[in-house]
C-alpha cells in the first residue's frame, strides 16, 4: 500500500506520463496551419473525436479560396480542372480511407472519411469517388478559382517546344514587346503583383501545396489526415503520396503518427510516413526519424545535391507521448530569412508555427 505521501507523487507521475493533447500541421498559407491546428484543438477539448478533430481542421484551407495547394481554389490539372486527393486514419478503430483524382468536391477529407466509415472499401477514385459523394449529398461544384485560373493560363502560355514555340502567344507575326507589357496585354485587367506571382508559379517546377494535420488527445487516440490539389498542372489522374495510405500519412496509435508533403514521388520512393512511425517503433525519435526517411530520398539520388535541389518535401511526426517534430529536405533559410516552419497546436491552446529540422542545406 502506498504511503499518505507517495499517493499524490504517484498521481503526479501518472499525470505526467499521461499523453497531452498536440496537434501539428503543415503551416500552410494564410495561417491555414495555425487556424487548422486551432480548430481541431478546440473539438479535442470539446470531447470530439481526433479524425473529427484533424478534418475540422482541414476543412478550414480546404474551404480557403485564397490556398492554392488544397481543396476550394487548387491549381489544376494540365487540362485545367482541379483533381484533389486526401487520405484518413482513424486511430481508435484501425481503420482508414482515401479518395483519389475527386473532382467538383471542395473538401476531399469528408468523403474521404466516408470511405473509411461507409465503405467496405479504402479508396475511391475519379468518377466513382464523385457519384460516392453526391450520393452522401455533396454537391458538385466548380473549384477553379480566378487565381487558380490565371496561373494554368501562365503556364501553358509560358510552356515552349524545343524550337521556344508556343500556340498560346499572340504570332510570329506580332512586334516584339518586353515581357511586361506582353503579359499585361495578355492578361488585361490582372494587376502586376498578380503577374509576377502567377508568371512566377508557371516558370518554377510545378508546385506541391497539401496539408497534413494529425492529432493526438490525452486519451492516447490518435488520428491523421492530409488532403491536397497535388501537384499543380499534373496529367490528368495522376495521384501523388496524399492519397496512399503509408506514404502520405500514416498512423499506428500504439507508436505514433506521421506525414508528408511536398513532391509525392519522391515520398512514395521512400513510403515516407509509414517509415518515420516504424523508426519510432524501433526507438527512434519524431526528429532522428524523419531525418532517417530523408536519408532514404538522398540515397535514391545517390545523395547527389544537385538532383536533390529540385525536391521539395516535408515530413511531419507526432509520437504517441506528444513529442513532435516537422522536417524539411532543404534548409530554407535565404538571406537570414525564416527556415521551414510547421504548425503546432498544445492542449493549452497555444497555437503557433515551429521551426523544421532538415537534412541538407545549401552551399
Ligand atoms: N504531396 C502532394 C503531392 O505530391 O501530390
Amino acid at each position: 500500500m502506498l504511503g499518505a505521501t507517495a499517493l499524490p507523487m504517484a498521481q503526479k507521475l501518472a499525470a505526467q506520463s499521461r499523453p497531452k493533447s498536440v496537434v501539428i500541421s503543415t503551416a500552410n498559407a494564410f495561417n491555414g496551419g495555425i487556424n487548422c491546428c486551432s480548430k481541431a484543438m478546440e473539438v479535442i477539448k470539446a470531447g470530439g473525436d481526433t479524425l473529427d478533430a484533424a478534418i475540422a481542421g482541414v476543412n478550414i484551407p480546404e474551404l480557403d479560396p485564397r490556398e492554392t495547394s488544397v481543396g476550394y481554389g487548387g491549381f489544376p490539372n494540365e487540362d485545367c480542372v482541379v483533381e484533389l486527393d486526401a487520405s484518413v486514419i482513424h486511430g481508435p478503430s484501425r481503420r482508414g480511407g482515401a479518395v483519389g483524382a475527386l473532382r467538383g468536391i471542395k473538401t476531399p477529407s469528408k468523403i474521404a472519411q466516408l470511405v473509411m466509415s461507409e465503405t467496405d472499401h479504402m479508396m475511391l477514385v475519379g468518377e466513382g469517388a464523385l457519384r460516392f459523394a453526391k450520393a452522401y449529398g455533396y454537391q458538385e461544384e466548380d473549384l477553379l478559382t480566378d487565381r487558380s485560373r490565371l496561373a494554368w493560363r501562365m503556364w501553358k502560355r509560358e510552356l515552349r517546344d524545343r524550337d521556344g514555340h508556343t500556340n498560346w502567344e499572340s504570332g510570329t507575326d506580332a512586334p516584339p514587346k518586353k515581357k511586361v507589357a506582353e503579359l499585361k496585354q495578355a492578361f488585361p485587367g490582372v494587376d502586376e503583383k498578380t503577374l509576377e506571382w502567377a508568371y512566377k508559379v508557371a516558370m518554377n517546377p510545378p508546385p506541391h501545396g497539401t496539408i497534413n494535420c494529425l492529432a493526438l488527445n490525452e486519451k492516447g487516440e490518435m488520428s491523421a489526415v492530409t488532403t491536397t490539389s497535388g501537384a499543380a498542372f499534373k496529367i490528368a489522374g495522376r495521384l501523388g503520396d496524399s492519397p496512399i495510405i503509408g506514404g502520405g500519412m500514416w498512423l499506428d496509435q500504439d507508436i505514433g503518427a506521421a506525414g508528408s508533403t511536398g513532391r509525392g514521388e519522391e515520398n512514395l520512393r521512400v513510403c515516407g510516413a509509414h517509415t518515420i512511425v516504424e523508426n519510432m517503433r524501433h526507438g527512434m525519435r519524431p526528429k532522428e526519424a524523419i531525418l532517417d526517411a530523408f536519408k532514404r530520398v538522398a540515397r535514391n539520388f545517390d545523395n547527389d545535391a544537385k538532383r536533390l535541389a529540385q525536391i521539395d518535401l516535408n515530413f511531419y511526426a507526432l509520437h504517441k507521448d506528444g513529442e513532435y517534430a516537422g522536417g524539411s529536405l532543404w534548409d530554407r533559410r535565404t538571406k537570414g530569412g525564416p527556415p521551414a516552419q510547421f504548425a503546432v497546436c498544445t492542449a493549452d491552446g497555444n497555437s503557433r508555427h515551429e521551426n523544421c529540422v532538415f537534412l541538407m542545406q545549401r552551399t
